[in-house]
């Protein structure tokens, strides 16, 4: 049976002071468990500070972003050595916010996909449809067309190392989460894709993660959903007793 991970988007929130202490809160409470994994993801500059605060803990660090390139001229650039230097096991990559606020491509996140997976950072990569695309019932197409240029000419080992988060635009920082059987249904989609550009054991193996909305309220139902693998929580992250119910959502739903 798949592990379920539970991971922590901060994006642009907290001072260092809040980071530290939101990262301790939560190291403190969260348990060894071979089937649960629970990350944190910071911002860059806090990365460090939030590594010394979850260090010896079960919580493992996770970055927002990462540049292409290992090193060189890239003013403002962040490489995926420096994440690995920092202690960084995770590096988010093609979160919509990326794609839609920053211009980020689909070849650009193909590229730091390859660069993630170089340096050994295990990627979780973002997909997941704007409303218009929802309303319009190009749903599956979006979510296809995305993660196909995501893991083009990966090989089936690199493929092997990815997550995946199943991101609806239309559902991030709105209070309106994807319905268990929405995300189900995307999520049985997206297996499927890897089954057939690889095979079932790797599609079988792969943790794929619903993000957008998730709080301590929802997260049994999410988590029940067969090929939903966890969860990429954005607001209820920042506060460490709602993201502590949502990990023991997580438990409660591999303990059944
Ligand atoms: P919210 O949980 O705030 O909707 O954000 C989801 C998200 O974007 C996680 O990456």
């Amino acid at each position: 049976m798949r592990p379920k991970f539970i991971a922590g988007n901060w994006k642009m929130n907290t001072t260092r002071v809040e980071a530290a202490q939101l990262a301790s809160a939560v190291a403190s409470r969260v348990a060894e468990h071979d089937r649960l994994t629970v990350a944190v993801c910071p911002p860059f500059p806090y990365l460090e500070a939030v590594g010394n605060a979850i260090e010896g803990s079960k919580v493992a660090l996770g970055a927002q972003n990462l540049y292409s390139e290992p090193s060189g001229a890239y003013t403002g650039e962040v490489s995926g050595p420096m994440l690995v230097d920092l202690g960084c096991r995770f590096c988010i990559v093609g979160h919509s916010e990326r794609r839609h606020i920053l211009g980020e491509t689909d070849a650009i996140i193909h590229r730091k996909i390859k660069a993630a997976l170089a340096v050994g950072l295990i990627p979780i990569v973002c997909v997941g449809e704007l409303l218009p695309e929802r309303d319009a019932g190009q749903t599956m197409d979006v979510v296809a067309s995305q993660l196909s240029s995501a893991i083009a000419g990966l090989s089936e080992a690199e493929a092997g190392q990815l997550v995946l988060a199943y991101e609806p635009v239309w559902a991030i920082g709105t209070g309106r989460n994807a319905t268990p059987e929405q995300a189900e249904e995307v999520h049985s989609h997206i297996r499927k894709i890897l089954a057939d550009r690889y095979n079932a054991i790797l599609a079988g193996k792969t943790v794929i993660q619903y993000g957008g909305s998730v709080k301590a309220a929802n997260a049994d139902s999410l988590l029940l959903q067969p090929n939903v693998d966890g969860a990429l929580v954005g607001g209820a992250s920042l506060q460490a007793d709602e993201f502590l119910a949502i990990v023991a959502a997580g438990l409660r739903v591999i303990n059944r």
